[in-house]
C-alpha cells in the first residue's frame, strides 16, 4: 500500500494520521499514514530512508525549513513561504515541496465560515513561519489591506517589504492601531501560553468584525475569548485550517478532494473529551 507519514518532533499527539485515515476511507483510497519522529539533528536523512519506498509526507516543527531546502522543486505558494509542510515524491522520483498551511486557512475562512476576503481590510498578529506561509494565498484574495503587526516590529517590516509586490502589505506595531478592521488573524504564538497579543479592543467593530486564531483547544482560546467579549461578529479557532491544510495535502497526492466537514467534526469531538 502506499505509504505517508508526518514528520516532526515532538510528533506523538499529532492529529494528521487520524484526519488521513478518515479522509482516505471517506474517498476509498488504499493508503497507509502513520507518525515518523525525525531525529532534530538529521532530518534529512530520516526523510531520504523514508522516500525510498514512501510517497509523499507531511512536515511539522521544527522541519519546515529543513524540508523547503531538501524539496529538488517547489511550488509557488512554498518558494514564496520559505517552508515546506507537504512533500510528494514525482514519477522520476525527485520530491516536490509544496505549502498548504496558508491555503488551509484561506479555505476555512472563505468556505467554511462563507467570509469573502476581497476588499476587507486584514490585521495579521505575528511575524513568524506562520504569518509567511499565510500572506501569499491571502494577497491572493485581494483584500483593500493587509496589516502584519509583531511584537518585534523589524520582522513584520521585513516580511511586508518581501511581499509587497503582490497586494497593499504594511508592518505595524501592536499599540500602533486603533481603528476597526474586518479581520483579525492571529498567528503569534502567544495562545500557547494563554497570553493574548496587547491591541486595542478598539479594533473590532461589534458585529462586524471576523476573528481568527490560528491555534486551538480543548477550550476557547485567549484570543477568542478577547474577541467574544469585545463582540466580533465570528470567532474561530484553527481547527478549520487544520483540515483544510490536510485535505489540500490529501489532494495533491491523490487527486481527490475530501469532504473536511464530517471530518472535522470528528475532530472537534475528540478534542472536547
Ligand atoms: P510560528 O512558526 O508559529 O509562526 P515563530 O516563527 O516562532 O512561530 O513565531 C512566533 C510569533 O509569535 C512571533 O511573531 C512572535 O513575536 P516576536 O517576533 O516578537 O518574537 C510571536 N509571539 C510569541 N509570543 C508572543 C507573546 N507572548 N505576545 C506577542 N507575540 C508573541
Amino acid at each position: 500500500m502506499d505509504q505517508y507519514v508526518v514528520f516532526g518532533n515532538p510528533i506523538g499527539h499529532s492529529k494528521s494520521p487520524l484526519i488521513h485515515r478518515l479522509f482516505a476511507e471517506q474517498t476509498a483510497q488504499r493508503l497507509v499514514y502513520t507518525t515518523l519522529l525525525a531525529p532534530l539533528d538529521d532530518f534529512a536523512g530520516c526523510a531520504r530512508g523514508f522516500f525510498v519506498d514512501g510517497r509523499g509526507a507531511n512536515v511539522t516543527v521544527p522541519f519546515k525549513e529543513e524540508a523547503y531546502r531538501l524539496a529538488d522543486s517547489l511550488t509557488a505558494r512554498a518558494q514564496r513561504a520559505g517552508a515546506v509542510n507537504t512533500l510528494s515524491k514525482l514519477a522520476d522520483g525527485s520530491l516536490l515541496g509544496d505549502n498548504t498551511d496558508g491555503a488551509g486557512l484561506v479555505r476555512d475562512l472563505t468556505v467554511n465560515a462563507g467570509f469573502s476576503l476581497k476588499g476587507k481590510r486584514i490585521l495579521l498578529l505575528g511575524a513568524g513561519g506562520a504569518v509567511r506561509g499565510a500572506l501569499e494565498p491571502l494577497l491572493a484574495e485581494q483584500p483593500a489591506s493587509l496589516i502584519i503587526a509583531n511584537r518585534t516590529v523589524e520582522k513584520a517590516e521585513l516580511l511586508a517589504e518581501l511581499f509587497s509586490d503582490l497586494g497593499p502589505v504594511s508592518a505595524s506595531g501592536f499599540d500602533w492601531l486603533r481603528e476597526p478592521v474586518d479581520l483579525i488573524i492571529n498567528a503569534t504564538s502567544a495562545s500557547l501560553t494563554g497570553d493574548m497579543p496587547p491591541i486595542a479592543a478598539s479594533l473590532i467593530e461589534p458585529g462586524q468584525t471576523v476573528c481568527y486564531d490560528m491555534m486551538y483547544g480543548k477550550e476557547p482560546t485567549a484570543f477568542c475569548r478577547w474577541a467574544s467579549q469585545y463582540g466580533a461578529a465570528i470567532s474561530m479557532d484553527g481547527l478549520g485550517m487544520l483540515a483544510e491544510q490536510a485535505a489540500e495535502a490529501f489532494f495533491l497526492w491523490r487527486g481527490v478532494r475530501p469532504d473536511t466537514a464530517p471530518v472535522l467534526a470528528e475532530l472537534r469531538r475528540q478534542l472536547v473529551l
